[in-house]
């Protein structure tokens, strides 16, 4: 299986010039990289720009988020048909900064992985503890209950194409990683949940700890944000992981 390595820019950069430019620069950089899938999660507003229309880029689309009905009366939202007819093949779901600003419940989630999967749009499932739960020792129990919230009546033969990560709320952005050893403990435990499906760390990634994830811990890809902005950084970070 190649390790995966996802790009969320978020809400970056400000104008499609920039997001050109940077698409572009990643696109070049991991030409050559073979053993790794490279997936790029823009802003709605670019994704029409970066499609491949050959389907044949080494670098992949993806969705930060979708809804989970097909079309209709939804002001604001994007469905999850809408994505992979710009060429998505993935979509973020349950981002932490999702359920933070926008309140988003197990339950919707769970609507949103099964409109996902339903049109073999792959979602990467997001989980994970923030500091306080972290602090009082409640990381398992928050995570066994975000997993399953998102993954209720799901069966196993459709969460074959499910790509789960973990990242702790208190390493995003924050300059502060999950020591890979206590991912490790707690990608011990997701695979209790899920036997074979692909499991990745997010939460301040760099060159620098990219590979330890890997190494050390045993993901099987990386979900990279602020690092994912600045092109030599993320290129790096590619490159590293696929000397693995
Ligand atoms: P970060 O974000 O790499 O900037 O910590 C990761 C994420 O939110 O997916």
């Amino acid at each position: 299986m190649k390790l995966l390595i996802i790009a969320n820019w978020k809400m970056n950069p400000q104008s499609l010039v920039g997001a050109r430019w940077l698409f572009n620069s990643i696109k070049k950089g991991v030409k050559n990289v073979r053993n790794v899938e490279v997936v790029i999660c823009p802003p709605f507003v670019y994704l029409q720009e970066m499609r491949d229309k050959k389907q044949t880029a080494r670098v992949k689309l993806g969705g930060q988020d979708c809804f989970w009905e097909e079309k209709g009366a939804f002001t604001g939202e994007i469905s999850p048909f809408q994505l992979k007819n710009l060429g998505c093949q993935y979509v973020i779901i349950g981002h932490s900064e999702r359920r933070k600003y926008f309140s988003e419940p197990g339950t919707m989630i769970n609507k949103k992985i099964k409109a996902a999967l339903a049109i073999k749009l792959k979602p990467i499932f997001c989980v994970g503890e923030n500091r306080g739960e972290r602090r009082k020792g409640e990381t398992k129990k928050i995570i066994r209950f975000q997993i399953r919230g998102g993954l209720k009546n799901i069966s196993q033969k459709d969460l074959k194409n499910l790509i789960l990560a973990y990242e702790p709320v208190w390493a995003i952005g924050s300059g502060n990683p999950c020591h890979p050893l206590q991912a490790k403990e707690v990608f011990s435990f997701l695979r209790r949940f899920l036997k074979r499906n692909p499991i990745l760390y997010g939460g301040s990634v760099n060159s620098q700890n990219a590979l330890s994830y890997i190494k050390a811990a045993g993901f099987q890809g990386l979900l990279v944000g602020g690092a994912s902005l600045d092109p030599k950084e993320f290129i790096k970070i590619v490159k590293n992981t696929a000397r693995y």
